[in-house]
């Protein structure tokens, strides 16, 4: 049941606009108590030819509906109040009925790929991956939601110069023991090793471009090194990937594509768009813009490249409807350009790609920065989450079942719930006992509050109470929060896929959260009345909804803790 469609139905006959029109100027009125909906009568002072305040008066005395308790005008406004215990009823008995498809609709079809995450191999995952990472599978799940069908894409960054780089520094310095045992560490080690050496002693830069030529030229040895190290990374990050609950449906990476890059190099010369500029090649990108590079004066390929050659491979392969690059704000520019020389290429289809960037992490107020050495370890910061839940559960509820895996729920679950809660541009300053703090606006406090309406639940049962729809004459102001909280859910689910932000669905289970935790202080929800099952409805429906919300976070919701 929506209600605002049934004030935009009572209003349609009575107001000399269309229903879409109406709909657009509807507002919340900002005092609940005024009402849940308001109309501003000013749209029509023009047409009418008379006073706002008037008109509002007119047209409220026209109208009553049982699905609302009140119908008035306020000022120049004409005020909906909703009849709270018919909208406790539609909302318990849509939830309850639908379950964790409540929210499911229709808003669109076909693939759309996301790409996301994509590390560099032989360093360790940044921050900025693993919010890639944590964003792309949430707006994957949200997709998926409202009918598309989201294909997880992690495209590697696994060919570059800087391999060339690497396997001059293995060579140097590398000890395959060590690699074995704990590869990205100690490749990363090697990398920035080199990095520092080569400000004196220039002639390795030489040699890193040299093992590069050979792995372009498909030397045995140089594209055994390559392969292992790519090898082991991958073994590293899946393990991440692991502990964050994520999957992908392709790991095509950057080296895939080396093959695919000639026949778009060869097209974009065949349509004049290439010139030659101080020896590169490059697309011209309009008068204000740099020129797009695509190949660099020495003849080898770029990110750019490698990047047109994968969008077009996955327009033949999906046939998708639209596309999404989960990168960092500081890739605009490269998404910018991507669009471009794309459009340029005859591609109308490029319109359908979205750059859905997010903001920087920074530490101590730092760029962090994996060149420098300057980098925070994932495996760590999860592993340290964990630790820290396993203390807080030890000290509250040392007898629980299933600690371990409770614990694992709840530490990863703090440190992808504290990525998404904040509007996905920000900017944030990492700090790890921030991360993991249990209370406040954080992910531990919407699993805590699902857990307790699962005890609730449980005791429940134990009375032999179960939920029940059959008298659902719930009529105080905490259950109507919390009923109207979960009324909104499908709306809030729509907002967020359209806006590829998370941010939205996070920032709703901290809000109906806390109604709930409100409702649970003021009402006795297990007095053993004529209401008592309608209540246990209440709370089931709330269980289902923050379930369902931190499902689509990539969170999982412990039922015990
Ligand atoms: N590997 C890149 C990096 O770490 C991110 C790749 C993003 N995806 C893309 N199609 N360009 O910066």
């Amino acid at each position: 049941m929506n209600f605002k469609n049934e004030v935009v139905e009572l209003l349609a006959p009575q107001v000399d606009l269309p229903k879409e029109k109406i709909a657009a100027l509807i507002e919340r009125p900002k005092n609940e108590k005024m009402g849940d909906y308001a109309f501003p009568a000013f749209a029509l002072a023009k047409t009418m030819h008379k006073n706002p305040a008037e008109i509002a008066k007119e047209i409220a005395s026209q109208l009553s509906s049982a699905d609302f308790a009140g119908i008035q005008a306020v000022g120049p406004y004409v005020n909906f109040a909703i009849n709270h215990e018919k909208l406790i009823n539609q909302t318990l008995t849509e939830v309850l009925a639908e379950k964790e498809h409540y929210g499911d609709q229709k808003l669109g079809e076909g693939n759309v790929p996301i790409d996301m995450s994509s590390p560099n191999i032989a360093k360790p995952m940044s921050m900025g991956h693993l919010r890639s990472t944590v964003i792309g599978n949430s707006i994957s799940e949200t997709l998926k939601k409202v009918g598309y069908t989201p294909i997880k894409i992690n495209f590697l960054g696994d060919y570059g110069t800087q391999f060339g780089k690497l396997i001059a520094a293995y060579k140097h310095w590398g000890v395959e023991e060590d690699v074995k045992k704990d590869p990205i560490m100690n490749l990363f080690k090697y990398y920035v090793k080199f990095h520092k050496e080569a400000e004196e002693h220039p002639e390795l830069d030489e040699e890193g471009r040299a093992w590069f030529k050979k792995l372009e030229d498909g030397d045995p040895e140089a594209v055994k090194l390559w392969q292992w190290f790519r090898e082991v990374s991958l073994t590293d990050f899946k393990r991440i990937y692991k502990e964050l609950g994520v999957t992908f449906d392709s790991y095509k990476g950057e080296a895939f594509f080396n093959d695919k890059m000639q026949p778009v190099i060869d097209e974009l010369r065949e349509k004049g768009i290439l010139h030659e500029s101080r020896g590169a090649q490059v697309v011209d990108m309009g008068e204000d813009e740099n020129p797009a590079m695509i190949i660099k004066s020495d003849g080898t390929s770029v990110y750019l490249t490698r990047d047109l050659a994968a969008a077009i491979y996955r327009m033949k392969t999906y046939n998708f409807v639209k596309m999404l690059y989960v990168v960092g704000n500081e890739q605009a520019q490269h998404f910018v350009e991507l669009k471009g020389v794309l459009k340029k290429m005859g591609y109308n289809w490029a319109d359908t790609i979205n750059h859905v960037p997010f903001g920087l992490i920074t530490q101590n107020g730092k760029k962090l920065s994996t060149r420098k050495g300057n980098v925070v370890f994932l495996d760590q910061v999860l592993k340290d989450a964990v630790s820290l839940a396993q203390k807080q559960i030890e000290n509250k509820n040392p007898d629980l079942a299933n600690k371990k895996q409770v614990a694992h729920d709840v530490g990863v679950g703090a440190v992808i719930f504290h990525d998404l809660k904040n509007d996905r541009t920000d900017n944030f300053d990492f700090n790890l006992d921030e991360v993991v703090r249990f209370e406040g606006e954080t992910g531990p406090y919407v699993q805590y509050t699902n857990a307790r309406a699962q005890s609730v639940l449980r005791k429940a049962a134990k009375l032999n109470q179960a939920p029940d729809l059959t008298n659902l004459n719930l009529s105080d102001d905490w259950s109507f929060s919390v009923a109207k909280a979960l009324a909104d859910f499908p709306r809030i689910i729509a907002r967020s896929s359209e806006k590829f932000e998370p941010s939205i669905i996070a920032k709703y289970a901290l809000d109906l959260a806390k109604k709930f935790n409100k409702y649970y202080a003021n009402i006795k929800i297990l007095t053993n009345d004529e209401q008592i099952n309608a209540r246990l409805a209440l709370v089931e429906a709330t269980s289902i909804v923050l379930t369902e919300s931190l499902r689509l976070l990539g969170v999982n919701a412990p039922k015990e803790m």
